[in-house]
């Protein structure tokens, strides 16, 4: 995931019970290619060690005791100062005082008045700290210098209570950070609109007619967009995926339904990708009631849904139409012959093809292996790599098509 390749995070941790998840997220951040310092209070380390973190970021984790070691007084200021962005998840109300009124007690603390990168706050406390005017008014003092906080959700809590104190998860944690390092990438300032998985044409209230998509090209545009900044409306059938944090989701499920969204949500964009699969014939008469078996074997007769690419394509240019309107092509055979003519009939500025039939580039897996034909006949063949990185050449090759 380039957003987060070779970017240096440092990760905080205070002593709280929720420091368990911060395991999660500086393992999340590691496998995205992130370079994760952790840092630990002395608190922290009641809860959790410094080898936990050591373990899953493959790197050496920092706890107070380094603060008066070999590398003295250079450690926080060289943490700080490299730093891409600085997360304390989780933040205790003990550490908001501090870091609100620029008390630097600690190797976390003093590493945060270091620092020149965005600062990140993850509160989890217990049942009513939350509320306390004494932590909302020091909030209020590190929102008002820039400071970014993630607030907590209602839920369970340590103590058996309920209420505003469960920390974010690690996985909203990680999308929030991608957002926040996306600013100002190739798209900023861009809205796109991905459409993502298989239609679903109704038969009768129980049945339908769909297809193999699983979404996850589609769901890998938006986040590889979101990556870059762009505004994102991730229009998807229902899928098995989450959805990407920062997207505006609109749940369809037929055809008809994808054709209106799109119309709707594309007005004034700048991009249109088209990655889902859309139906080309739906039951003519879905039935109301529930076909039954003893009425013998249904004949079903199909009629052809619209095609959107093509409606959204024809809109005129600048008003209706987004900037530059890409394609799918889900071919089994003849695939660029087939993916060319879609290019032209469809009238769209890139088409992505991809062999269905091959294992590693067909519907469900992981990886894709696409061929980007170009509305002025250029051509890129890309080698077999994840549906992430083909998603991240087609958002790259689309802020090109839009500075055109
Ligand atoms: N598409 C669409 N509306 C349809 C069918 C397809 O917008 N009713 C879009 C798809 O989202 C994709 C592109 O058109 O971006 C090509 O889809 P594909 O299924 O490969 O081709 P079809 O046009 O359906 O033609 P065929 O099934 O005959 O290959």
């Amino acid at each position: 995931m380039k957003v987060l390749h070779g970017k240096k995070i440092i990760v905080g941790i205070t002593g709280s019970i929720a420091a368990f998840k911060a395991a999660d997220l500086a393992s999340k951040l590691a496998q995205v290619g992130a370079e994760v310092d952790c840092v630990l209070t002395n608190s922290a380390e009641k809860f959790i060690t410094a080898l936990t973190f050591q373990s899953v970021t493959g790197r050496r984790a920092y706890t107070d005791s380094d603060l008066w070691g070999n590398e003295a007084h250079v450690l926080h200021v060289g943490l700080g100062k490299d730093a891409d962005l600085f997360v304390v998840a989780p933040c205790t109300a003990n550490s908001i005082a501090k870091l609100a009124n620029g008390i630097a007690d600690n190797l976390l603390t003093v590493t945060a008045l270091a620092a020149q990168c965005p600062i990140v706050l993850v509160p989890a406390m217990d049942g009513g700290m939350y509320d306390h005017p004494a932590l909302q008014e020091n909030l209020n003092k590190l929102k008002a210098r820039g400071v970014i906080i993630f607030e907590p959700v209602d839920g369970h809590l340590a103590s058996g209570l309920t209420g505003k104190g469960r920390m974010r998860e690690p996985a909203e944690i990680l999308g929030n950070i991608r957002l926040i390092l996306g600013r100002g990438g190739l798209l900023a300032g861009k809205k796109v609109v991905v459409t993502a998985g298989g239609t679903q044409e109704a038969l009768d209230p129980v049945r339908i007619l769909s297809n193999r998509s699983s979404g996850k090209q589609g769901y890998a545009l938006a986040q590889a967009a979101l990556d870059s900044g762009a505004e994102v409306v991730l229009i998807s059938t229902p899928t098995a995926l989450p959805a990407p944090i920062g997207a505006r989701m609109v749940q369809v499920e037929s055809a008809k339904q994808m054709l209106e969204s799109v119309l709707n949500e594309t007005v004034g964009v700048d991009a249109l990708i088209m990655a889902a699969a859309v139906a080309d014939f739906r039951p003519k008469n879905a039935a109301d009631d529930k076909m039954k078996k003893r009425d013998g074997i249904p004949q079903i007769e199909l009629e052809e849904t619209e095609d959107i690419l093509k409606t959204v394509s024809g809109l005129p240019v600048g008003k209706k139409r987004p900037h530059v309107v890409i394609g799918f092509a889900a071919e089994s055979r003849n695939l660029l012959e087939n993916a060319r003519e879609k290019l032209s009939s469809k009238k769209v500025d890139l088409i992505v093809a991809n062999d269905i039939s091959a294992k590693e580039s067909g519907f469900g897996v992981d990886t894709n292996r696409v061929t980007l034909l170009y509305a002025d006949g250029r051509q890129d063949s890309l080698p077999l790599i994840s549906k992430t990185e083909a998603a991240e050449a087609v958002i790259e090759k689309l802020a090109v098509l839009l500075e055109k």
